[in-house]
């Protein structure tokens, strides 16, 4: 969802935003564009503010479409061409900025992309985000003559700059007024001709990280953009602006405060944001999720044999208070956590109530401060998923956000924060972050029944307390779970180290129908949700999941011959009846196919079944976790057969910071 970077310092700018566009890839966009300033390179890093031997000419190129299109423009009309001849001795591009664009406002043209200009082009901006007041400001700059061209809201700021500068005020001053106009979300970077080796940057709900490198400074809308030349990072938070130098940064709030802010060290390393020989970014992520449970093991759940130690504010008392749980979630991250209410309300007792982020923040949610809110993400910048998170601290409800990006708004603003230690998740499709989110949503069931049983007991002991009361089997369950989680990285080994993981009958039916259908009850609901959507994300095919018990209430009408239904057959006390309406399915003539243990299909009655994917043996209630890489090697694997862009799906972004 666009993405910007930017550097100012003494090396050739151009190759450098080039690759942390590339690094960028994943957020999805439909056009690209770079504008630079030249300075003297080769000589340190005091050059571009030094005299200048060329003039200070903001050169701008941008192409709609992918990056490589603005490559070839960049060949075609180098930089340099726009210097008015002027070749001199160690005159480089050594500041600049560039974009990725996901349309919003006007559709993806060259035009369109930015960076947007003001009507002297002595301006440059770039934005990720939206400018709500944008019609209004438009307006205004029309009225006193400005020329646009382009329909984006961004160009406004580009123009309201121009404005602010002819006062005669400097930029700093310009930066803050023209910041203080802007309503909506923005992430910004702009340069001035005026004051060539400056970057500036404002922050507001979009968001931006400052690096320092060995020979300038950076800034990036994601930390993988920065890992080739740095791990400290600067994060700036709502309302704050800086202006990068090529030997300093300087940050200050949209008041003009002057801030003193401490870097953060990223734990990332730069090869788990590179392919590492495998063919895509979605086929690499999938087989590091028993590495990322592992961690995850190791970090939360210690050999002590008192259960997980989650390090989470809250004693047993607290959470044997609590009146309900509320989910909120976007995409995969939402569909981790249908999956963690069947498992809290069973083994914890607990009310779980989930809903789609987008949802929740425009429903009117009746919030008591005695429940708490889980809030996940993989990004922690989901718009939807932040206001929802919002919603919830303004009417006062304990907030837990569930996190795979540390440095990102949803976990610095939710009260408690688990990271789900995953690893830059770069392809758009998301596989092992969703695996490390039910990892530790699991744990946290086993967490909270273990604090809340504790808590029965101890009541029950004094008497006269309220006693939770948890369901009969929840200790069964528990048991289950937990014995489950620790062989789940073994699991997931022998399942990704299969010679054949997936019957090549299925994909070949999969990759040539128009649509699937995937069902299940429980657990398998909540799985056959997530598998439904990794199919649709990938390989375009249209993919639906249904309780399995829903099918005969409408879409049973859709089933003609070869139809393709897929069941989740992983939970025991389930598989009978699922298997009953896969053979509903069959009955019709579609082509049916299970998902889940050796002895689901033990039987005769499983006979019908046109194939079968099997996943090695684990106790029940973590099995569905132990199918998510089945299904999502299923999706891969029907995607190549049709030859799409796995890591980047067309019309999808991987982080969506609009509404
Ligand atoms: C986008 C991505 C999905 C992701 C969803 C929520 O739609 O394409 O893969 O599940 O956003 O993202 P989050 O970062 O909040 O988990």
């Amino acid at each position: 969802m666009c993405g910007i970077i930017g550097y100012t310092g003494a090396r050739a700018t151009l190759p450098l935003l080039l690759e942390g566009l590339a690094r960028l890839e994943y957020r999805g966009y439909d056009s690209a564009g770079v504008a630079l300033l030249p300075g003297r390179g080769g000589d340190g890093i005091l050059a571009t503010r030094q005299v200048m031997m060329a003039p200070a000419t903001i050169v701008v190129r941008k192409a709609a479409g992918r990056l490589d299109r603005l490559q070839q423009l960049l060949r075609k009309h180098p930089p340099e061409q726009d210097l008015n001849g002027f070749t001199g001795s160690g005159v480089i591009f050594t500041t600049g900025i560039g974009h990725t664009r996901w349309a919003t406002h006007g559709p993806p043209t060259d035009s369109n992309a930015h960076p947007h200009l003001d009507c002297r082009r002595r301006v440059a901006v770039v934005h990720n985000g939206i400018i709500e007041n944008t019609l209004s400001l438009r307006e205004e700059l029309l009225s006193r003559g400005h020329r646009f061209t382009s329909e984006t809201d961004t160009e406004v700021i580009a123009h309201l700059l121009e404005e602010a500068l002819a006062t005669g005020q400097g930029m700093y001053c310009a930066w803050l007024q023209v910041v203080a106009r802007l309503k909506g979300a923005f992430a910004l970077a702009a340069l001035t001709a005026d004051a060539p080796g400056s970057i500036w940057l404002a922050r507001f709900s979009s968001p931006l990280v400052v690096g320092r490198g060995a020979d300038g400074w950076l800034v990036a809308s994601d930390i993988p953009a920065l890992l080739p030349y740095t791990r400290e990072v600067y994060v700036l938070q709502d309302r704050e602006a800086a202006e990068l130098l090529p030997d300093q940064a300087r940050f200050f709030s949209f008041n003009g405060e002057s801030l003193t802010k401490v870097p953060q060290t990223v734990a990332w390393e730069l090869e788990q944001a590179e392919k590492g020989g495998f063919p895509d970014f979605m086929l690499k992520e999938i087989h590091e999720e028993p590495a990322v449970v592992r961690r995850l093991l190791t970090r939360y759940y210690p050999a002590t044999g008192d259960g997980p130690d989650l390090g989470l504010p809250w004693g047993d008392g607290w959470w044997a208070q609590r009146r309900k749980l509320w989910i909120v979630a976007s995409g995969t991250a939402a569909h981790a956590g249908l999956m963690a209410k069947y498992w809290l309300e069973r083994v914890a007792g607990l009310p779980v109530e989930f809903d789609v982020a987008s949802e929740f923040r425009t429903r009117e949610p009746l919030l008591s401060q005695r429940d708490l809110a889980l809030v996940i993400s993989q990004s922690g910048e989901t718009a939807d998923t932040l206001a929802g998170l919002r919603l919830c601290r303004a009417r006062g409800v304990p907030t837990l956000g569930i996190v795979n990006v540390p440095t990102s708004s949803i976990a610095r603003e939710s009260a408690a924060v688990l990271l789900t230690e995953a690893g830059p998740e770069i392809a758009v499709a998301s596989t092992k972050a969703y695996v490390a989110q039910l990892v530790v949503l699991a744990l946290l069931a086993l967490r909270v029944a273990q604090a809340r049983a504790r808590h029965a007991a101890g009541v029950a002991a004094e008497a006269g307390g309220t006693p939770v009361v948890l369901p009969e089997d929840s200790g069964t369950w528990r048991q289950q779970l937990e014995r489950g989680l620790t062989v789940l990285p073994t699991a997931i080994e022998e399942l990704l180290g299969r010679q054949v993981v997936i019957d090549p009958r299925i994909v070949e039916k999969l990759a040539s129908s128009e649509h699937v259908f995937y069902i299940g009850r429980g657990l398998d609901y909540a799985a056959a949700v997530e598998a439904a959507l990794k199919l649709k994300e990938i390989t375009y095919i249209h993919a639906e999941a249904y309780a399995a018990g829903e099918l005969k209430h409408g879409p049973l009408a859709l089933i003609g011959p070869g139809t393709p239904v897929v069941g989740i057959l992983t939970q025991d006390e389930l598989i009978s009846r699922t298997l009953a309406n896969l053979h509903e399915v069959k009955a019709r003539h579609g082509w049916v196919v299970g998902v889940g243990p050796q002895h689901a299909v033990a039987s005769d009655e499983a006979a019908f079944l046109d194939a079968y994917i099997q996943i090695p043996p684990l106790p029940g209630p973590a099995r569905p976790v132990l199918a998510a890489p089945a299904l999502q090697l299923l999706a891969y694997m029907v995607a190549r057969a049709r030859g799409t862009d796995v890591d980047r799906p067309r019309n999808l972004a991987k982080s969506v910071t609009v509404e």
